[in-house]
């Protein structure tokens, strides 16, 4: 009853206290007709439709109160703006930043985009000092700025799914190193290796994919904020404090250059287009793996599908769907491509395209890695099934010529033998190991009774000890290699962390 009768009570307060917070936002809404000074006319309705960027960029909200705040800070210690308006910028920044985080905020298609919409609710907070914040500043500077701060964490984001990828595949590899399986050439069976020699494969193509994006990363660490709309500005600002401030190597060198350039984007969609390469050929596996044709793997049933109509159907539409979804990055990367091979420097309108599909691209990639990972991590193996395999197709047809050669025959003439060999059991139906001596001894006096030895398809494996090869000698160590890679970058990782809590 109590309860109810607050209730009552409280409801309209809340409403009034709404109504007030709602009208503050149209408010700050109306504030920010930028051009207002030299325009007669209202923009078109449809033009704000299409020049909006806000129903996309408001995703780099963050990044951009980032900049802002160092912005500010810097135009006060220059003596540029008054300190006391810095100070009430960066309160109502900070607020701004909470409320947004707290989903107070509805921002509006009249400001454009999101530098617009964050400056003219800090207008609608401070006045005058929310006024002063772009002095020295250009959205052209501003939005280079905030797409780069996120592209940066984004590679983080990416690298951290990446690791935890290399992990899961070093686990699985630690289980399954005396697992022979054939390996594949134009996807016939060639010669043998083992299930964890081929996980240790992708696992070195995703250290690849770390390293590229981190180059990325380093490359991209210079700040374009103070390029100005493009030929920097007059006033006195410090474009050193500010790179610095928001974790910058330098500022860029070249202020057109600044505004300019989206090869950072580009590059980062590159390793991200690699990196899906990388996983839809992994995901192409999976499926062929879990074929009856093959059956060397069980998916989980949480990371699988059934059939609307066949009852029988396990469906590995994780792996297909990355497969499929590799076609949207490599398009991504294409797109940005696209817009960019005609713009005459500096800043163009067409650049605002640039957003879209950077943001595709990273959901996507977020999406899919970790649960590939997750998909590889509860999967089950069936090495028996490997084994089988392995057994038929004359994998141990070099080793075979090898025995031979070890004897003295010239490897070209062992070959040609052992050809002869691999003939006369297809009509038969049998194995190299499946012929008898005698049989064998047809071919080449050099056979004895230790060719049965070197024709095992364990023997095979573990002889296969040159660097890089499939015996376990040396698959532990590609697992161990990669282990070290996977805690190098964690703790380097951390230490950066515990670098940027400090400043
Ligand atoms: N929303 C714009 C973009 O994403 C911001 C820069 C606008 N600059 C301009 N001169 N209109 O590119």
């Amino acid at each position: 009853m109590r309860v109810s009768r607050a209730i009552r009570f409280l409801t309209p307060i809340w409403h009034i206290w709404h109504l007030r917070k709602k009208t503050e936002l149209e408010r700050c809404a109306n504030s920010l007709k930028l051009w207002g000074g030299r325009f007669g006319k209202e923009t078109d309705e449809l033009v704000n439709e299409l020049n909006q960027s806000i129903s996309f960029d408001q995703r780099l909200y963050q990044e951009d109160i980032q900049g802002s705040l160092a912005h500010a800070a810097m135009l006060a210690e220059c003596g540029i703006i008054p300190k006391k308006d810095a100070a009430a910028i960066a309160k109502g920044l900070h607020e701004i930043l909470e409320a947004v985080e707290d989903g107070e905020v509805e921002f509006t298609a009249e400001n454009e985009d999101i530098h617009m919409n964050v400056e003219a609710l800090l207008t609608a907070r401070t006045g005058d000092a929310g006024k002063r914040l772009h002095t020295a500043r250009s959205r052209n500077d501003q939005v280079a700025l905030d797409f780069r701060m996120y592209v940066r964490k984004e590679i983080s984001v990416i690298c951290g799914h990446l690791l935890e990828m290399e992990s899961v595949l070093c686990r699985q590899a630690r289980k399954y190193q005396n697992a022979v399986m054939p390996g594949y050439t134009h996807l016939q069976r060639a010669q043998p290796i083992s299930f964890a020699q081929h996980l240790m494969a992708y696992a070195q193509m995703f250290s690849r994919d770390v390293t590229r994006l981190e180059d990325c990363g380093k490359r991209l660490n210079e700040c374009p904020l103070g390029s100005g709309a493009l030929a920097g500005t007059t006033y006195p600002i410090d474009r050193w404090q500010t790179a610095k401030a928001l974790g910058f190597e330098v500022p860029m060198s070249n202020s057109l250059d600044g505004v300019s350039d989206r090869d950072y984007a580009l590059e980062f969609l590159s390793g991200l287009s690699i990196l899906m390469m990388h996983l839809s050929r992994f995901a192409e596996e999976v499926i062929l793996w879990c074929s009856w044709e093959f059956k060397f793997i069980d998916l989980d049933d949480a990371y699988a599908t059934g059939s609307s109509i066949m009852p029988q159907k396990k469906n590995p539409d994780v792996a297909e769907l990355v497969r499929g979804k590799t076609g949207r990055v490599y398009g991504d990367l294409m797109s940005l491509l696209t817009v960019m091979k005609g713009l005459p420097l500096a800043y163009n309108k067409d650049m605002q395209e640039d957003k879209e599909p950077v943001f595709d691209a990273v959901d996507t990639v977020t999406l899919c890695l970790p649960v590939f990972a997750a998909m590889l991590d509860t999967m089950t193996v069936l090495p028996e099934n490997m084994r089988r395999a392995a057994g038929r197709g004359f994998i141990n047809a070099t080793d075979c010529a090898d025995y031979l050669t070890k004897k003295g025959m010239p490897f070209r003439d062992a070959y040609t033998a052992v050809g002869k060999l691999v003939a006369s059991c297809g009509a038969a139906g049998k194995t190299l190991e499946e012929l008898s001596l005698e049989e064998l001894k047809a071919v080449s006096p050099l056979f004895e009774a230790d060719v049965y030895e070197a024709l095992n398809l364990e023997n095979c494996m573990a002889l296969r000890s040159s660097y890089g090869g499939p015996a376990v000698s040396e698959t532990s160590r590609q697992i161990q290699e990669i282990e070290d890679f996977v805690n190098m970058k964690h703790k380097e990782r951390g230490d950066k962390a515990a670098e940027q809590e400090d400043e």
